[in-house]
């Protein structure tokens, strides 16, 4: 057998023996791989890109969010549509990043019981989510989501929705003074059109102000749910803030769900 070379300089055999030794320079290495792909976002400006159009939600859609996820709907739903062509054709534009910068959490998901709802704003009409919620199978027949009936009985009782505002502003949701001290207000602002809106809309841009549930007397969480749902994908002109190739692609025509 040749004579091994004297084990003068570094030999990668010792590291291989030694346990400790070896343990702690594949933790640099991997500490070198994490921080090359980790420490420039912290830089970068455009980690998230700012789209025209993105603004927090109004105190009305947080509580339908709300109730969005205490009812677990998250579950059978997704909230991003993935740039692939089967599901730009089906869902519409791809989601942008920047179109959940404000939600916390996120409610991207990769269960779909039932369809992504990033772009179901405006696809239905509110009688229509009302009829679905009540009762799916009144409007999808071959529908196996569960019925969400009492929503219409129950008055929205959101609590102090000055919290919730706070509360997102410390994560840096850009919620003013102004926005945070007429939450409470801006909920009845939103779903009473007798209370008038204020200045709801110049502080919301795009927010719809109406009745959602049908029961103008009431402030409901049916009306809550719903002007969530509206709102949803509704904010951003998505053609124009990332250009699509299959521009052609037909609008999602209303119908079962497909
Ligand atoms: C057990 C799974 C399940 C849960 C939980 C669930 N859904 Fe669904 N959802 C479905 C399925 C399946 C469909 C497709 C059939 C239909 O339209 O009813 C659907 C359809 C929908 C649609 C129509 C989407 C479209 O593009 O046609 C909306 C809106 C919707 N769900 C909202 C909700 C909301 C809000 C909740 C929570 C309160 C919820 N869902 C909970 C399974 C579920």
């Amino acid at each position: 057998m040749a004579t091994q070379p004297a084990e003068k300089r570094f030999s990668h055999k010792k590291l291989e023996r030694n346990v400790s030794l070896l343990g702690f320079f594949s933790l640099i290495a991997v500490a070198i791989g994490g921080i090359v792909e980790i420490a420039p976002l912290f830089w970068i400006d455009n980690t998230i890109e700012k789209v025209d159009g993105m603004r927090p939600y109004t105190p009305l859609e947080l509580a339908g969010r709300n109730i969005y996820m205490r009812e677990g709907c998250y579950t059978c739903h997704s909230q991003m549509i993935r740039p692939f062509r089967d599901e730009v054709e089906r869902y519409g534009h791809y989601s942008l990043a920047a179109e959940s910068m404000y939600d916390h959490p996120f409610q991207w998901g990769s269960k779909r019981t039932g369809p992504d709802l990033a772009r179901v704003g405006g696809r239905y009409s509110d009688e229509w989510h009302k009829a679905h919620l009540i009762d799916p199978r009144s409007v999808v027949p071959e529908s196996i989501m569960p019925g969400y009936a009492f929503l219409a009985d129950r008055d929205l009782e959101a609590g102090d929705m000055t919290r919730d505002l706070t509360a997102l502003s410390r994560v840096g949701v850009p919620y003013t003074k102004q926005d945070i001290g007429k939450a409470n207000d801006d909920i009845r602002a939103q779903a009473d059109p007798d209370a008038g809106a204020g200045d709801l809309v110049t502080r919301y841009p795009k927010a719809q102000v109406r009745d959602f549930d049908g029961d103008p007397a009431r402030v409901t969480e049916m009306d809550a749910l719903i002007a969530y749902l509206q709102m949803l994908g509704t904010l951003v002109d998505v053609e124009k803030a990332a250009p699509q190739e299959q521009a052609h692609v037909p609008a999602v025509a209303s119908g079962a769900s497909r």
